[in-house]
């Protein structure tokens, strides 16, 4: 175990550190003015000896190995599943309490599933593993929470619009330049996403269950939704699909209450709600978008209004858009290690 003096800042190592999400923990750790006496930067063989800027300084990126995370107090993955299946482990073994952006642990009843505004006080009895969620779970139910405490969310149903980041710094390239190539007139071959994504928008390319017929994303989405609200009753159905934006998600949602709830209680109940911003101007048509939303910490809601659907009057729709690297990912991770 590390023996460190609790009075003393952490050692805090980034996995995955040259990844779009890698990037954006060590923004995040700088920018928050996060505590730590020293950041240590892995990934794999092939970025060894490259240098990322932090706090003024060249920190240069370490090969991940077995024995890395001697003296590592705080670990925070974000380089997929297999890497933290295999070395997430072995961090907690050496003493580190790890962060983990992967998927690899979220629904191991063990290992507490956290977006600090719901349920901070999961990370009690943690194992030495937290998982951070997936990043459409978090922005789609962040403004949801205070919501669903008034009065409770019975239902929910989404449709997502799912920025390149989510599948990493590749395909974040993918679509520049296959947009650049189209401009161009030239032919592109894409090698990171199933299909062209210029000018396109496809299925989220994750597997589909043969079962439901639901994605590995939308199934994420369900399970996870529960989980972080412990609330294994919430009915919650989800259509993914990645569209040619950046860095920013965005949803449709429409949620049902088991009372009746007004769109000027959701926008009251909002107003206040802890990481999330009001854009809902129907004057001059001004609603959550990517372009507002990239690069910036809180969630946009907008078009908050009646589901016409339910003449119950139980039923909301709205629009959210959200940086899936800042909340979606590293954002939330950061905030995690701050309650640590
Ligand atoms: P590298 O840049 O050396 O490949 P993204 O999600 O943007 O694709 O980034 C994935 C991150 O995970 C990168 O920092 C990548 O490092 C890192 N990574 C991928 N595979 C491994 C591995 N086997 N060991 C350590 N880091 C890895």
């Amino acid at each position: 175990m590390s023996a460190r003096n609790a009075s003393s800042p952490p050692v805090v190592a980034i996995v995955g550190a040259t990844g779009a999400v890698g990037v954006e923990l060590i923004h995040c750790l700088e920018q928050r003015r996060f505590p730590l006496s020293r950041l240590r930067l892995f990934a794999s063989a092939r970025s060894a000896g490259k240098t990322l800027p932090f706090q003024g300084a060249q920190v240069t990126v370490e090969e991940l190995k077995e024995d890395s995370f001697a003296g590592v107090d705080i670990a925070l993955f974000s380089a997929g599943s297999g890497t933290s299946k295999k070395f997430a482990p072995l961090a907690v073994q050496a003493g580190a309490t790890v962060v983990d952006n992967s998927s690899a642990f979220r629904m191991d009843p063990k290992v507490p599933l956290v977006v600090p505004e719901i349920n901070p006080q999961a990370i009690r009895g943690n194992p030495g593993i937290i998982a951070n969620p997936n990043c459409c779970a978090i922005i789609s139910i962040t403004p949801l929470w205070p919501i669903h405490q008034a009065n409770r969310i019975e239902r929910l149903q989404m449709a997502t619009y799912q920025a390149a980041s989510g599948a990493g710094a590749a395909a974040m390239e993918e679509l520049r330049e296959s947009t650049r190539a189209y401009l161009e007139g030239r032919e592109y071959r894409n090698t990171v996403l199933p299909h062209p994504y210029a000018f396109n928008l496809f299925s989220h390319n994750t597997k589909v269950d043969p079962e439901s017929g639901y994605n590995e994303e939308e199934l994420k989405v369900i399970q996870e939704t529960r989980k972080i609200f412990d609330d294994s009753q919430i009915r919650v159905a989800a259509t993914c699909i990645r569209v040619p934006v950046l860095r920013a998600h965005a949803m449709a949602i429409t949620f049902e209450c088991s009372r009746p709830i007004s769109p000027e209680d959701v926008r009251a109940i909002l107003a206040k709600a802890p990481g999330v911003k009001l854009v809902d101007d129907p004057q001059r048509n001004y609603y959550p978008m990517p372009k507002d939303a990239s690069g910036n910490d809180p969630i946009l809601v907008g078009r908050i209004r009646r589901d016409l659907s339910d003449p119950s009057g139980r039923s909301i729709s709205l629009f959210v858009a959200g940086d899936q690297l800042l909340k979606g990912a590293a954002l939330n991770a950061v905030q995690i290690a701050e309650l640590l």
